[in-house]
Order: structure tokens, then sequence, then C-alpha cells
């Protein structure tokens, strides 16, 4: 087969014909990796074009197909079921990425050890000796697992196995270990990933099996060529663990066959990774005196809600232009929301640095937190406290109107479960019937919002 050089960039996965600097795609510098690809027409010889195979490609009508319910495979932990939207899909790819030290093997051996005792699986590692992943299963109390363990790294060998053993679940750890002979290039390339996942992929479609792939995040943050496996593959979760915390979470970034906004929680301990049932205790793990600048929200996580503690801080500009740093939370909404707080309410920080947090190293990519992180700065500014029992939520619009999110009910019984007893909330998601046992303020607007918190503050 003739072959063209091409450029491609790990990042976004763009082609250029030729080596630049800068790809022309995510303006990101030194990201291009050469790669190999058939030239065009090589194998299509019919004059058709493309695609076109000179033989008759039956249709069908969407009526006539008998849609199939996918049987789903459990992975025996509900918190990982949840986020691939109930369970494996047989004859789908999952590719599972996160920084070294995640976890990744040590949940994927977990799951295999529970999947075990019921189908064939095997877990294949080019990264440690099977000895090693021995050492490991003996640590996780798992040492009499009916697992089939195996160390490659030629996708070639991979295959072989699994078409002899037949398994229902095959782990590889870690794609980027594994290189198909006829590739010429290093394992761990653009060409090489793409290429084995490529392979693997049409081989689970063929044996009908499960393929989880580890994939790991490189320093600059990007999964090696992630934007070029995203279509191969039919599911992407990533392993987060924030640091030097002992909580791992686990979402969604891409699901065939599922919602992508799912959070699962996990915590590491001595024997392995244990789910976190409720997770809104442990990001709720506060000190016992009220302080200035903290706050709880509750934000909805693919379709159940958590509660967690926003923190910020103001003070004076140490030099310079006033700084605006936000983990956990977006920072150009946080600027946003400075902005929309000093045109209608006439509050102004241009002076004042402002530092906002997520507790427990969560990330809240909702809407729904603008408010309550408003809340904790205007809190920090005045220094005064707010009432411990207190949580907020609310979307805010750039005319200093607060807006309705989602789910506002069920975030209040929420609330109401974990022993708060008031709420400030949207006006708009005000329901028919009141809550009992719960005080709720309704707001329409920011100036409305702090009014009613300056009555409230310590
Ligand atoms: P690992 O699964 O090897 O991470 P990854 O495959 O994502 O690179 O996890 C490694 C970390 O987990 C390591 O720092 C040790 C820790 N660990 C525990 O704390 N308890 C355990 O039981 C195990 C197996 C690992
Ligand atoms: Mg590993």
């Amino acid at each position: 087969m003739k072959t063209k050089t091409i450029f491609v960039c790990t990042k976004c996965g763009a082609t250029h014909p030729k080596w630049q600097g800068q790809c022309a795609g995510c303006e990101e510098w030194n990201s291009l990796e050469e790669a190999s690809v058939p030239r065009k027409g090589t194998q299509f010889t019919s004059g058709y074009g493309e695609g076109y195979s000179g033989a008759l490609t039956a249709i069908t009508r969407l009526s006539e197909v008998k849609a199939q319910a996918s049987q789903r495979t459990s992975t025996g932990m509900a918190e990982f079921d949840r986020v691939l939207g109930g369970g494996l899909v047989p004859g789908s790819v999952v590719l599972m990425g996160g920084d070294p030290g995640a976890g990744k093997s040590t949940l994927l051996l977990q799951m295999a050890g529970k999947l075990a005792s019921r189908e064939p699986c095997l877990y294949v590692s080019g990264e440690e000796s099977i000895q090693q992943i021995a050492g490991r299963a003996v640590r996780l109390g798992m040492a009499d697992s009916q697992i089939n363990l195996a160390s490659l790294t030629s996708v070639g060998q991979i295959a072989e196995v699994v078409q002899r053993e037949r398994p229902e679940i095959v782990v590889i750890d870690s794609i980027q270990v594994v290189h198909a002979d006829d590739v010429e290039s290093v394992p761990g390339s653009v060409t090489q990933v793409r290429e084995c996942a490529a392979r693997l992929t049409r081989l689970a479609k063929q044996q009908d099996c499960t393929f989880v792939l580890v994939g790991h995040v490189t320093k600059e943050g990007n999964l090696a060529g992630p934007k070029v496996l995203e279509h191969i593959i039919d599911c992407f979760v990533m392993l987060d663990s924030p640091p030097g915390s002992r909580y791992r979470t686990l979402r969604g970034v891409k699901n065939r066959f599922g919602a992508v906004n799912e959070l699962g929680v996990f915590a590491m301990t001595d024997k392995g990774l244990r789910e976190v049932l409720n997770p809104s205790a442990i990001f709720l793990e506060r000190s016992g005196e009220p302080a200035a600048g903290s706050v709880v929200t509750v934000t909805w996580e693919g379709t159940r809600p958590l509660l967690v503690e926003i923190q910020a801080l103001v003070d004076d500009v140490q030099g310079g232009y006033p700084r605006r740093v936000a983990v956990g939370l977006d920072a150009q909404r946080l600027a946003m929301h400075l902005a929309i707080m000093h045109r209608h309410c006439g509050v102004s920080l241009a002076d004042q640095d402002v530092f906002a947090n997520v507790t427990g190293g969560v990330r809240v990519g909702e809407t729904a937190v603008d408010l309550a992180l408003l809340v904790a700065v205007y809190s920090s500014f005045r220094n005064r406290p707010l009432p411990r029992d207190l949580v907020v939520f609310g979307e805010l619009g750039l005319t200093g109107e607060i807006r309705p999110v989602p789910n506002g009910q069920e975030r209040i019984h929420e609330v109401q479960k974990h022993g708060f007893t008031r709420v400030l909330a949207p006006t708009a998601n005000r329901a028919k019937r009141p809550i009992a046992g719960i005080e709720v303020a309704f707001v329409k607007t920011l100036s409305d919002a702090l009014d009613t918190l300056s009555n409230m503050l310590g």
C-alpha cells in the first residue's frame, strides 16, 4: 500500500501536509507529529470515488429495523456503572484516561476481579510484569481470582490470544505501550496509538467482546492523541486525581450508549479504590467555626445532586493588576460575575485580588453555581461569615437577573436531607408546594440576593 507522510497535532488531531511550529487548528506550539496514511485511491480503483467497493450495498428502512436493547454487563461497581450509563456494552471499546498514579490499573484490576467469577476476563498489561500484577492483586484481597493475565505489547499477539481464548472483557493497560509491528513509528506516537486502537476496535466488534483501554494523560494534560482516538472508541471516561486528595472522580467525556455528565466518586485506600456512595458527605467536611467566604451549593452531576463547598478570598491587590483565580470553577465566569456585581449592585472589587476554590478538588462546570460563587466572594469582601445552615444556588445573567436552574426541587430536597434549613434560590424555581422543614428565600435579581444576605450575615 502506498503511503504519504502527514503531520498530526497530538492535541486537537488536525492534520497538516508540512511540519510547522504551531498547529493551525488549536494554535498549540510544538504539538505536530509525523504520521503516515494511505495515499488516496490506492485501494479503490473503481473510478466512482473513495468508499465505493463495486459491490451492491444493501440499504434498510429504519422503521423495519428491530432495535436491540443492548444488554449491559455490570462492572460490579455501581459508581463505575453509572458513569458508563448502566454497565459495559458487549462489543464496545471504552477508553479510560487519567494521570499516572490516578488508579486506573487498580480500578480496572478490581473490576476484572469482580467480573472474572462470572465471565472470562483477560487483563493484558504491557507496563507491569505478571508478578507485579499478582502482587497488587494480593494487596487488593483478590489473590484467588479467575482473571487471565498476559504481559503483551504487540497488537498482533493480543489479537491472537483474544481469538483463541474468547474472553468477554479485555483490559489493555495501556494503549500507549501497544504497537503494531508493521507500522513504522514508536509506541505511544499518534500513528501507533491510532492504528492499534483501530485494530482492537475491529477485534471487539468481530468477537463481540468489550475492550477497556487505559490511556495516560501526558504532562501537557492531553491524552496522547485523545482527538485521534475519540471517533474510534465508543466511550471515554476520565479518572481525575486532585493533588493531595485520596478521592478520585470518574467522569464520562464521551458515551455512545448513555449520558456523559455522570460523576462517580472513589476513595483510594490501602486496599484499592473504594466506592463513595454518599459523595456530598465527603465534599462537605467543614471545620467547626463559621468563616467568611465559605458557602455550600448544590450542583447536579448527571442524574444526582452533589453538595459542595465554595470558598472565596478577597484581599487588597498585591502589586500590579488585580488577580482573578478560580480553581475547580470557570475563571472567565468569575470575572464576568464581578462585572455584574459592580454594574448592578455598585460593589466594586477593582482594587482587590479574588481567589475562588471548590473544596475537595471537584470541578464544577455548571452555571447553577454562579450565585453561590458570588455570595462567597461577597461574604469574604465584607469579612462576615454566612449562616452554616444556608445553601445557595442559581444562575446569573448579564442583566443582573437570577435565572432558574434544572432540577430545582430535587436540589432543595437534597439540601434538606443533609440537614440544612435555609436556601437562597431563583424565583423561577419556586415549587407549587413548599418543602417542609426548609425555609427558601426566592430571589429575582442579584441585588435582591445581596439584600437578603445582608440580613443574614453574622
Ligand atoms: P495505579 O493503579 O498504578 O495508577 P495508574 O495505573 O493510574 O498509573 O495506582 C497507583 C497509586 O495508587 C499508587 O500511588 C499507589 C496507590 N495505591 C493505593 O494507595 N492502594 C492500593 O491498594 C493500590 C493498589 C494502589
Ligand atoms: Mg497503571
